[in-house]
């Protein structure tokens, strides 16, 4: 793991836009994996600025979402198949019949887990993830006690979750209580994870994920297995961290961080 702190949101969510970037430029036909909600927001509108400046080419991507909300329509305004098309995908040159985003309306929601988390292993595998953190720790809507070794599932949505989500419907009850995730194994099997996390109500479960122990009521802690992760946050989000000054340590003195410094 290696902990990126910047001074702001806004700087935090460039870093990721430019990994992004880097990774595309590396290749081409890069399989992208993306995350949906209000913290990636930025890092979509940093990521549409450079493909518009010339320094994002989407044409021989392709990606797979962590999640979706079960019983929502793609064409539904708050599915995240809307939030994609809206933040990313209507906004950048990616052919979009290769964008991916689990099925909420499929009738054996068991076959749809199975097909999803067999296309992104036919596709060879996710080069580069998206993720953020919810408040209580979930990567996905991997809620807190899903395995360590879970593909593709469907998981019910715990209270908290629920509580933080359910502003974004119209109406609180309209928000579904399942939705698909790919698993955490799934997540620990992309090749390179990166993780933004902002603002001071992310702090403590931050801190819990990255210095705490690894256990399944924080799924974010499985990412300390991930052989290439990256945590980028603001200082609000890093306050309480013991181990900063290491991290910053590190930042600062390698060659691989000297282009985003
Ligand atoms: C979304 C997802 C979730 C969110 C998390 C943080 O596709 O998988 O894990 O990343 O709930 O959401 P925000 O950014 O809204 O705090």
């Amino acid at each position: 793991m290696e902990i990126i702190i910047r001074k702001d949101a806004d700087s935090a969510a460039y870093l990721v836009a430019k990994l992004t970037a880097k990774a595309i430029k590396a290749k081409p036909a890069l399989t992208l994996g993306l995350a949906t909600g209000r913290t990636m927001e930025i890092v979509y509108d940093k990521i549409v600025e450079m493909h518009k400046a010339g320094k994002i080419d989407f044409s021989k991507a392709s990606s797979f979402n962590l999640d979706e909300y079960i019983g929502l329509e793609p064409t539904d305004e708050n599915s995240y198949r809307a939030y994609m098309n809206k933040f990313l995908f209507d906004r950048v040159n990616i052919d979009k019949s290769k964008t991916n985003v689990p099925l909420g309306m499929a009738k054996d929601v068991q076959a749809e887990c199975k097909r999803y988390e067999d296309a992104i292993n036919a596709s060879g595998g996710i080069d580069f993830q998206l993720l953020g953190i919810g408040m209580n720790g979930h990567i996905g809507f991997n809620e807190p006690m899903s395995s360590f070794s879970s593909l593709t599932s469907a998981k019910l949505l715990n209270e908290a979750t629920i509580k933080v989500n359910e502003k974004l419907f119209p109406n609180p009850e309209m928000m579904p209580r399942r939705a698909i995730t790919m698993g955490v194994k799934t997540i620990l099997n992309t090749k390179r994870a990166v993780l933004l996390a902002t603002g001071e109500s992310k702090a403590e479960i931050i801190a819990q994920a990255v210095e705490g122990p690894m256990r399944a009521s924080c799924t974010a802690s499985a990412l300390q297995m991930h052989p290439d992760c990256i945590i980028v946050l603001d200082e609000a989000a890093a306050k309480n961290l013991k181990m900063r000054d290491y991290y910053d340590f590190i930042f600062n003195s390698s060659d691989e961080w000297a282009e985003f410094r």
